[in-house]
């Protein structure tokens, strides 16, 4: 029996489901795009209460677009079939002055816009307030990496806990981020937890973010600022409270561990304080500040805990195991396109970080020039086991272990969990 809902195959039925097909493709490889090294970005991430004020406000324009669509495309079907010209007729029927008509059609639009409006400076309303007793966590962006320092989080000597390129943040509270620039505007987005705040110099904004699900989660630098733009990569680190409250009690009670005599560490510690006269190698001091030490320097990235770190360069380099630090196959230089492993690209990256990192103000340590503000500068020389001495130093800069705040969270969108301390 042949009726009219008989399709054949590959008939009409048979090209939707392959566009339905090619769209679900694109939209796949659209999603996949967004993943870096296993991080997965998602803007309607709905563990963040941001997101979910945001994701709420584009459901009403969503579905108030629907409805306009479909109720002008409606009647401008009607129209067209019913006021089809009639052949027979030299002229169409002319009408105007339908009042009725147009106050519909400019009232209508009057209460959309007007709704919408509401809406969103509610939204906007509910997304900036800042409360008193939330946590406070200042991101200062500078080319091309992130500071992250806790005011609140006192240090004895006068200072306060600080991170380089790894925001750790407790889960299921509120944190106020105050974003700052050193240098030119940069742009704080952690895409996942929502908002995206422009950093800029004198300027301190304030906003509140928040994620209810631990986890670790991609941030970019979204403003364009210089040659390493791109490679101005953050991690945002959410614990669950008890495991937030142990690493900053930890952070707060830090102090860098002497290195045993004789060893590489200490070779790379006196290195790493007072560089090498003769062969003009600047002190690494001078720039980084390491708690318990005298280094003290603040234009470079802290390095405190650079050894429980698991990212490198902000953010060129992952490494979500210890493991990791070792293996060749997961990092690269973009400038190079050269493979290394984290290992090989912190020693690369002493010697030479301007090679590996464009833009990076940092001093070279194999005699060639970098520059700074445009000035050329000579570069120092430390020799292959020398600069992996000063390596060994920055890897034994630890948290003690249960302050970890790599050890077992979710590398979100993944089914991995970041490896444990090295
Ligand atoms: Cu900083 Cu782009």
């Amino acid at each position: 029996m042949n009726t009219k809902h008989d399709r054949k195959p590959g008939g009409k039925r048979g090209w939707a489901t392959q566009w339905t097909r090619a769209g679900l493709i694109a939209l796949g490889a659209a999603v996949l795009s967004s993943c870096g090294q296993g991080q997965f970005i998602f803007l309607g991430d709905q563990a963040a209460s941001y997101n979910r004020e945001i994701w709420n406000l584009s459901l009403w324009a969503i579905g108030l677009s629907i409805i306009i669509f479909v109720g002008v495309s409606g009647m401008l079907f009607y129209t067209v079939q019913k006021f089809r010209e009639d052949r027979n007729t030299a002229a169409p029927q002319q009408f105007h002055g339908n009042n009725k008509l147009e106050a519909w059609l400019i009232g209508i639009p009057i209460i959309l816009v007007l709704g919408l409006s509401v809406l969103s400076v509610r939204s906007l309303a509910r997304l900036n307030p800042v409360s008193q007793e939330t946590l406070g966590i200042e991101a200062l962006g500078a080319q091309f990496w992130w500071n992250f320092s806790y005011p609140a989080s006192t240090v004895q000597g006068g200072s306060v806990v600080t991170n380089g390129n790894e925001m750790v943040m407790p889960a299921g509270q509120k944190v106020a981020i105050t974003t700052t620039s050193r240098d030119v505007i940069h742009g704080f987005w952690a895409p996942n937890l929502g908002g995206q705040r422009a950093s800029i110099p004198t300027v301190k904004k304030v906003w509140e973010l928040d994620t209810q699900r631990p986890g670790v989660y991609q941030g970019n630098c979204s403003q364009l600022c210089g040659a390493s733009h791109a490679n101005m990569r953050f991690k945002v680190i959410a614990l669950p409270p008890e495991r937030f409250a142990a690493y900053n009690e930890a952070a707060r009670a830090y102090v860098a561990p002497t290195p045993a005599p004789g060893s590489a560490e200490e070779r790379g510690y006196n290195l790493f304080m007072q560089g090498k006269a003769d062969t003009g190698a600047v002190a690494c001091a001078s720039c980084h500040r390491v708690q318990g030490t005298p280094a003290g320097g603040v234009s470079g990235p802290d390095l405190s805990f650079f050894g429980t770190r698991r990212t490198l360069g902000a953010g060129m380099w992952e490494a979500m195991t210890p493991r990791h630090w070792e293996e060749t196959e997961v990092a690269q230089s973009a400038k190079t396109e050269k493979q290394y492993s984290p290992a090989q690209a912190l020693h690369e990256w002493i010697k030479n970080s301007p090679r590996v990192k464009p833009g990076s103000i940092m001093p070279s340590y194999d005699g060639s020039t970098y520059f700074v503000d445009g000035k050329p500068i000579k570069g120092g020389l430390l020799t292959d086991d020398e600069i992996d001495d000063v390596a060994a130093y920055l890897r034994s800069l630890r948290l003690p272990e249960e302050a970890d705040y790599w050890r077992g969270i979710p590398v979100h969108g993944t089914n991995t969990t970041a490896g444990g301390s090295q």
